[in-house]
């Protein structure tokens, strides 16, 4: 039995980090927020500095609380957030380009004539959310020097002093050939990146190296993207279990064995975890903006924030006949539309905020439901229910919507901090290889199940009124 582990969720509005021990459960906590900015033209910045401070200061508060000392330390990483740095001091030599940002859309467009080659060897289609693109066109605009590499790589060298990424994470670039789990030659030539030193990539569970950044020296044993640590949080294990996050975005992924799967609905393929040198895929599909569309409408003083969706959603029976497509950074999977601007339709003077927030909760989980058909088409097998985990579970209003949207049961996780709890249970794997993964990994339970309330035709008109709208949907002015 190994002692407790700090696992560190570094995400797009803050780093959580947990203190887990294996017997008694989270010991410790600790949240630190980051705000990345929000800029004309689709661009999404934040400061690489204020990233590693959350994760420093999130994880010794989280052991502060424990009050124990840590054997190993688990992170987790936003996936396709890049930035360039030097690699002999660490410095950044550029903010980091965050996975939101849409300021690649033209290098994307210009290798249009190369997006099937690029989807057959890396299973992602073209779209400036991956890392690739920000990485070229970082690499044209902004700075020759040092290396460019997604933002976990940057972390792990500045707590331990080594350059690697996990498999996962790798597999977010466009770079990296899913077949092998290698960086393929030919994707770094389509980008113009051939040269680029890039980082070893390595299993999501092993010694990484040694951080003195939460106290007395311990070792880096688990690495994990964030949407896979939440994955393996959630137990989805076996080909065709899946779960859905909601934070930053929402992101609905389905496990599908040792081998990746290339289906027609849009999704993206990708690595879900190398274990031991041996690599499990999954199906992913997202929705760009999720508790940032919350964050916009609070912004805005619809809302006081994400803890009043649902008793402003409470004031009005339904959203009124108002149709609300949160694309606020594009849409993603499956229509993969980058150059999708949001729509609020269906407005009157009756309207009020009590509609918006509902017609909002219902266009993101309308979203869902389509990342869910498309999922069940590709497995060959609809889904029968949908884990779900995420700060945005905590909202009633936005769990019953999309049960009754998806018209199947929606399984709240225990914790919300899945995402956390997967870092934990790979730096436990990490510390002990032995230990088998299902030992590793929480014992799932349900805090919460939302079964489908709303009729089948009322569902259906809704989703039909949402596919409309997305079809009206204006693109960005070039
Ligand atoms: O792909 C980006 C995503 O993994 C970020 O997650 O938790 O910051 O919404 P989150």
């Amino acid at each position: 039995m190994t002692g407790p582990v700090l696992a560190v969720d570094q995400g797009t509005s803050g780093t959580k980090a947990l203190v887990i021990c294996p017997e008694r459960g989270v010991i410790g906590s600790a949240r630190s927020p980051v705000r990345p900015r929000h800029l004309p033209d689709g661009r999404v910045e934040v400061d690489p500095e204020e990233l590693l401070g959350s994760v420093v200061d999130a994880g010794r508060r989280a052991v502060a609380a424990a009050g124990e000392p840590i054997a190993a330390v688990g992170l987790s990483n936003q996936g396709e957030t890049v930035l360039a740095w030097d690699p002999a001091t660490g410095t950044p030599l550029t903010d980091a380009v965050v996975w939101q940002d849409r300021r690649a859309a033209g290098i994307c467009s210009e290798l249009a004539p190369h997006a099937d080659r690029l989807r057959e060897l890396t299973g992602l289609p073209l779209d400036p959310y991956f890392a690739a693109p920000k990485m070229a066109w970082i690499r044209r605009h902004l700075t020759r020097e040092g290396v460019v590499t997604t933002s976990d790589a940057w972390l792990v060298h500045r707590l331990t002093g080594e350059f690697v990424t996990d498999a996962a994470t790798a597999g977010r670039t466009q770079l990296l050939d899913l077949d092998r789990v290698a960086w393929s030659p030919e994707a770094l030539e389509t980008y113009g990146l051939s040269g680029e030193r890039l980082p070893r990539v390595v299993d999501a569970a092993g010694p990484v190296g040694g951080t003195r950044a939460f106290g007395p020296d311990v070792p880096l044993t688990g690495l994990l993207v964030d949407q896979q640590a939440a994955l393996l949080a959630q137990g989805a294990v076996e080909p065709g279990a899946a779960k859905c996050t909601y934070g930053t975005g929402a992101f609905l992924l389905a496990q599908t064995g040792d081998r990746p799967r290339r289906g027609g609905s849009g999704l993206v393929s990708c690595v879900a975890w190398r274990l031991a040198g041996r690599a499990s895929y999954c199906l992913d599909g997202q929705v760009y903006t999720a508790a940032s569309a919350v964050r916009w409408l609070t912004d805005l003083g619809v809302i006081g924030g994400a803890a009043d969706l649902d008793r402003v959603g409470a004031t009005v029976p339904d959203a009124g006949g108002v149709t609300f497509v949160p694309a606020l950074a594009g849409l993603a999977a499956p229509w993969w539309r980058g150059d999708a601007r949001g729509s609020v339709t269906g407005l009157g003077l009756d309207t009020t905020a009590g509609h918006l927030v509902r017609a909002l909760c219902e266009g993101i989980a309308a979203q869902v439901v389509e990342l869910a058909a498309a999922a069940g088409a590709d497995l060959g097998a609809p889904l029968t229910s949908l884990r779900v985990d995420g700060g945005l579970t905590r909202s009633a209003l936005l769990m019953q919507t999309q049960a009754d949207l998806l018209r199947l049961p929606v399984e709240v996780a225990e914790s919300p901090d899945a995402t956390a709890l997967g870092a934990g249970a790979l730096a436990r794997l990490g510390l002990d290889p032995r230990l088998p993964l299902r030992e590793a990994v929480p014992r799932w339970r349900p805090s919460a199940v939302y079964e489908p309330r709303l009729g089948a035709d009322r569902a259906a008109e809704r989703m039909a009124a949402f596919r409309a709208a997305v079809d009206a949907l204006p693109e960005r002015a070039p």
